[in-house]
């Protein structure tokens, strides 16, 4: 029955089965309903406007979405791959609900510029979801950065011991990464938050329509310059997915972190138990889950990434079909990325701490070798040489199986008679840290002023 289809006019059969199975969206573009709601109501108060509807219509048109929406929203609404898509169910049910009103709420639009609106305000509500809670993970991360801001651990260097660092400047360092991803998620969102309606199918409309007035009523910053432009434009998903890709990046290399770090062999941190599973078969295991899946959820992310960027890659202006394809990779980014971040929020303020392990790490890496060649150097040292005659300073504690601090006096003193008994202070760890004072540094000091600046800024 191709007279079914709301666009049936012109065909003389009726689509086939298959083709509908293919072609259909409303099995994942349903979850746009809201928008497509809103969008749907501020179109029909704008057209009531400007005098195409009359307010009894837009009356109407209003209350019957409305109670379309109360039913998708209790789950009573009853959703038909045969109507293709969200518009197409929406609108349908409205026309049964209300009548000939219903029929009119088309007037001046197309589902392109409808779909671009649509996916716009889900963006921009994506968005909004997520700052809130990687705002939330930051300041969990300022706590953490405070707590242990005296902690010392190895900082490496592929990954190995390379100089000690304070766990809580550890933390700031996670955090500055998605500082960015926070910044660059707002800059998307300028970029998403202007409104295509008005656009039509791609050459505007011959309506005397108020776009600027719609726009605001949708919470826009500003309407589209270029109808062809903004029904074919998907860079703000792109955009999206490339800051949620990113995102993932970084929480993707915290976790390879924690991983390690909880590892007895290097014991740093334990994972809460209720974000870890066991081993069926071997009962010691704990398992760090939570980061691993992290880690292994980036994959889908990128790759969301990866979809909708080969999405476009071929596509001449204006809408093309192709563009119902962007929904699935999005909507995966999306659930993935909110997803990792609210678990990591969860994480982060109970992660365990080994202060002790931590620093016996340092210690026993010989991680102030470094402090030792800058204090030759205060000596008079030419770096190169100092660096040289360390060298063979930790040669002999390795061969001994001391720490540089455990090194005595007279044993030092062979290897160069500059060093005196204030050597001391800078091979201990501690020494090490606090040393590093200055801005960007990992002295305590530095980190409670960089704990401080967070929370001034908030
Ligand atoms: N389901 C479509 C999409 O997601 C909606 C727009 C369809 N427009 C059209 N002319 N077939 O892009």
């Amino acid at each position: 029955m191709s007279n079914a289809k709301l666009w049936g006019g012109r065909f003389s059969e009726s689509t086939s089965e298959a083709v509908e199975a293919f072609s259909e969206s409303v099995s994942f573009d349903a979850r746009l309903w809201r928008q497509d709601i809103a969008g749907s109501k501020a179109h029909a108060r704008m057209l009531g406007r400007v005098g195409v509807l009359s307010g009894a219509d837009v009356t109407a048109i209003c209350e019957g979405l409305d109670t379309i929406a109360s039913d998708i929203a209790a789950g009573d609404f009853v959703w038909d791959t045969a109507l293709e898509d969200v518009h197409m169910n929406i609108e349908s049910a409205l026309t049964e609900r209300i009548g000939e009103a219903g029929k009119r709420l088309h007037t001046g639009r197309s589902r392109n510029d409808q779909i671009a609106t649509d996916v716009r305000l889900y963006v921009r509500d994506a968005i909004d979801a997520l700052v809130t809670d990687i705002d939330r993970l930051s300041t969990a991360l300022v706590d953490l950065a405070e707590a242990e801001a005296d902690t010392i651990m190895p900082g490496f260097t592929h990954l190995q011991v390379a100089q000690p660092v304070s766990f809580g400047h550890h933390m700031l360092a996670w955090r500055e990464q998605i500082l960015r991803d926070r910044a660059r998620l707002m800059d998307a969102r300028k970029r998403a938050n202007i409104c295509p309606l008005g656009s039509a199918a791609l050459a505007g409309t011959v309506y005397p329509i108020d776009r600027e007035s719609v726009a605001a009523d949708l919470g826009f910053d500003g309407i589209t310059a270029n109808s062809l432009d903004a029904v074919s434009d998907r860079d703000f998903a792109i955009e999206f997915v490339h800051a949620a890709g990113l995102l993932m990046v970084h929480l993707s290399r915290w976790s390879e972190e924690l991983i390690l770090w909880s590892t007895p062999m290097f014991g740093f941190v334990q994972l809460p138990d209720r974000f870890c599973t066991g081993s069926s078969i071997m009962p010691q295991k704990k398992n760090p889950d939570v980061p691993e899946l992290v880690r292994g959820k980036t994959a889908r992310v990128t790759g969301d990434l990866m979809s909708l960027l080969m999405l476009m890659k071929g596509q001449p202006l204006a809408y093309n079909r192709d563009n119902q394809e962007d929904k699935e990779p999005l909507f995966d980014a999306h659930d993935t990325v909110a997803a990792c971040v609210g678990l990591y929020a969860d994480l982060i303020p109970a992660l365990a701490v080994n202060r002790e392990t931590c620093r016996r790490a340092a210690v026993e890496g010989y991680s102030t070798a470094t402090d030792l060649a800058d204090y030759l150097v205060r000596k008079g040292m030419a770096f190169r040489d100092a660096h040289h005659v360390v060298g063979g300073v930790v040669a002999q504690a390795l061969d001994e199986g001391r720490e540089l601090a455990a090194m005595p006096l007279d044993a030092l003193q062979a290897f160069s008679a500059e060093i005196e008994d204030d050597v001391f202070d800078v091979l201990r760890v501690e020494g090490s840290v606090a040393a590093r004072d200055h801005a960007g540094g990992t002295a305590p000091a530095q980190v409670r002023a960089a704990v401080a600046r967070a929370r001034a800024a908030n």
